[in-house]
């Protein structure tokens, strides 16, 4: 790396086009004055080999990654070194690339969803909480339910595909407790009807013409349902849970937080109230919420 070149940041998944990351992460940047960058790289499966490689040499200007879907597991083999909350979760959505080019990985997602909770002054002491996917983002919020002292009375979980949750309780259950975790088979078995809190960490709503997954009939007042996804920033499924009187919100917090803990990981420093408020608006301004 030149020192005139830029030092770039960014994020790896498939698909990047509804990414708000860049836009919060360059107005860090300018707020900063530092001579950053932060790109989408869009990248297949079959390229991710490669793209690590080239990450390793010396002259890559890259030295902070986001991980998003689809893997955030998938990167745990190319990573040097994971930090302990990484390690008990399983999954990576930051990386920090060091001078000697080593990988650090790290789960910001997790205290993210929390700071976004307690800012929604939402407890989830002995809630019942049930939970749609069993994806890299599943496994972080999963995770941090079961390992904070406020512990939720019961996690049910449903996912598409049964295998693939088994896979993620065997997994994540020989790291951490998860004794109030219950995988179910079908959205009935979720009982919804009982349940507190809604989860969606599913990718079902980032498209327009996504099917919905759960019948109105469902939702009630008393529930509080979080979606993940904030592009739409109403999703079909917080819209049929507002429409029928419950708490929603959206994952935009959350992705504020994550982004806030992320470049603390990259610069090595806390970001003062001026650099946070600078990214919260570049969210803001985007999604106009
Ligand atoms: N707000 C934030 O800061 C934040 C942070 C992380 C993630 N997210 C969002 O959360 C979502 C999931 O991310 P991820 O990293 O967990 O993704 P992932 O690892 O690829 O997992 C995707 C999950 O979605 C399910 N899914 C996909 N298409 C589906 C469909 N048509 N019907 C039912 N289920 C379907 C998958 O089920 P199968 O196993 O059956 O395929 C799996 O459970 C994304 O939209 C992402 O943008 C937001």
């Amino acid at each position: 790396m030149t020192q005139d070149q830029k030092t770039i940041y960014g994020i790896i998944g498939n698909p990047l086009k509804h990414s708000l990351s860049p836009a919060m992460h360059n107005a860090a940047f300018a707020e900063l004055d530092v001579p950053a960058e932060y790109k989408l790289f869009p990248l297949e499966e079959n390229e991710l080999d490669q793209f690590f490689t080239d990450l390793r040499k010396e002259n890559s200007p890259i030295f902070g990654l986001n991980v998003t879907v689809p893997y955030k597991e998938k990167v745990l083999s190319y990573i040097d070194s994971l930090n302990p909350l990484a390690e008990r979760i399983g999954a990576v959505n930051t990386i920090v690339i060091n001078q000697k080019r080593k990988l650090l990985g790290y789960n910001t997602d997790a205290p993210g969803f929390m700071a976004h909770m307690a800012e929604l002054e939402m407890n989830m002491r002995g809630k019942r909480v049930a939970i749609l996917g069993a994806g890299g983002s599943a496994r972080a919020i999963i995770g941090t339910l079961c390992m904070i002292p406020d512990r939720p009375e019961s996690i049910k979980i449903y996912n598409r595909t049964t295998s693939r949750l088994e896979t993620l309780l065997e997994d994540i259950g020989q790291r951490i407790n998860i004794d109030i975790v219950e995988p179910v088979n079908s959205i009935d078995d979720l009982n919804m009807e009982l349940a507190d809190v809604l989860i969606n960490t599913t990718s079902l709503g980032l498209k327009k013409d996504d099917p919905l997954l759960l019948e109105d009939e469902l939702f009630h007042p008393h529930m509080f349902v979080y979606d993940l996804i904030y592009n739409p920033p109403e999703t079909k499924l917080l819209a049929q849970a507002r429409k029928k009187g419950a708490k929603t919100a959206n994952g935009l917090g959350m992705l504020f937080y994550q982004g806030v803990l992320a470049l603390q990981h990259w610069a090595n420093t806390q970001l003062d109230d001026k650099v946070k408020i600078v990214m919260r608006k570049a969210l803001y301004e985007r999604t106009g919420c």
